[in-house]
């Protein structure tokens, strides 16, 4: 039978970098059942909430979820009663127990320059970022009244070990764990944690632990330094736009969210809607095509198909493929047409 899609084209520049990944995945000859829901502010607009019953439903009952981005400006609040885009994306990521989020960082050699980094500096780099997804202060209680607000951040000890574990899997050399324990009582447990888990049953990889603002100055001035970081919510957010400036921008990061086996994954760039560009045709849909490799991949055991969308991106950028945000003029569909004529 074939593998059921949802797909989630979401707002801004989302449904602008949806219809070349779907044209690109039929193009490699993949024969995939697609459900397309309306989400956050699409779905707002219509259903008045950014996550509807039926469609997390659907992405529950589906092989895999691909997500383009989600907000934009109309729906901007500070009113804590209004319902905003980004609640779907969180709704999503608690209801299919996707606490694992995997951003690599690969800069491509072609795109060395198109960095406002030194290419001495970026040279070699290749690293995961392995984001906590469901825990943190993303997902603890929140409180708020005229004058006063807080948000918890919760972690336990279950929580972490899981996702340190997915980060020791995942290294071939090191794995750096980054937290602020120095300062933050939920950095301390995790220290603990990852430091028992290493000991237990991952003693022959190498571990360090920095603090998050080192690690912050340490990715843009030795990036190559670094395999496998593996950090909370928050700090993996920041961090991970951050690493995009290696690749040369943000329109190239790919991530995949992946829970317990058996359940479906999440795959959707790092970047968000971009309400800046959307409508004008010049959105980078690259981040979109390697998170549908990451689909293929980690959501679907497809690896061939995976390693040739990934090869494609890497030959079109090779042969000079720019679009706007790496400092070149094509727009979204001369660089789909160039992906294409390289599959
Ligand atoms: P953003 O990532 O949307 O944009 C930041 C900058 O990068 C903008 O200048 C934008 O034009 C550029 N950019 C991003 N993706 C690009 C692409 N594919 N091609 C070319 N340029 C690209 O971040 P923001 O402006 O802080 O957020 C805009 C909205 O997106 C907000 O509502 C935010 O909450 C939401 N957001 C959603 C997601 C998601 O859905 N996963 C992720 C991040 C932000
Ligand atoms: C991301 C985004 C989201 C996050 C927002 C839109 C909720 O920035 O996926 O990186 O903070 O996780
Ligand atoms: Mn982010």
């Amino acid at each position: 039978m074939a593998s059921k899609i949802i797909l989630l084209p979401g707002d801004g520049i989302g449904p602008e970098i949806t219809a070349p990944t779907i044209e690109l995945l039929r193009a490699l000859g993949t024969d995939f059942e697609y459900e397309e829901h309306l989400f956050g502010g699409a779905s707002i607009d219509a259903h008045g909430t950014a996550l509807t019953d039926e469609t997390l439903a659907a992405c529950q009952a589906a092989d895999a979820v691909l997500l383009a981005a989600v907000g934009g400006p109309k729906w901007d609040t500070t009113d804590p009663s209004k319902p905003r885009p980004e609640q779907g994306l969180l709704g999503l990521r608690k209801g299919l127990g996707l606490y694992a989020n995997l951003r690599p960082v690969r800069p491509l050699p072609a795109l060395y320059d198109a960095s406002p980094l030194k290419r001495e500096v970026i040279e070699g780099t290749d690293l995961l970022v392995v984001r906590e997804l469901t825990g943190g202060i993303y997902f603890g209680e929140k409180t708020r009244t005229a004058d006063s607000a807080s948000d918890v951040c919760a972690y336990s000890r279950e929580e972490i070990e899981r996702i340190a574990r997915v980060a020791f899997k995942a290294a071939r050399r090191k794995v750096t764990s980054v937290d602020k324990a120095n300062v933050i009582e939920t950095s301390r447990l995790w220290r603990e944690v990852v430091r028992e888990l290493h000991a237990a049953e991952f003693a022959d990889v190498e571990l360090e632990h920095i603090l998050v603002d080192n690690a912050a100055m340490q990715l843009v001035s030795n990036p190559a330094d670094f395999d496998v970081i593996v950090t909370e919510n928050m700090f993996g957010d920041i961090l991970s736009d951050e690493a995009a400036t290696l690749t040369g921008s943000i329109g190239m990061l790919p991530s995949a969210s992946l829970g317990e086996p058996g359940q479906p994954g999440l795959f959707e760039p790092v970047h968000g809607s971009a309400p800046d560009i959307a409508g004008t045709g010049a959105a980078n849909p690259m981040a979109m095509f390697l998170s549908a490799a990451l689909m293929l991949r980690h959501g679907l055991s497809l690896e061939a198909e995976a390693a040739a969308i990934e090869s494609a991106v890497d030959r079109a950028l090779a042969q000079g493929l720019r679009t706007r945000d790496l400092g070149g003029s094509a727009g979204t569909r001369e660089a789909t047409q160039a992906v294409l004529s390289n599959l």
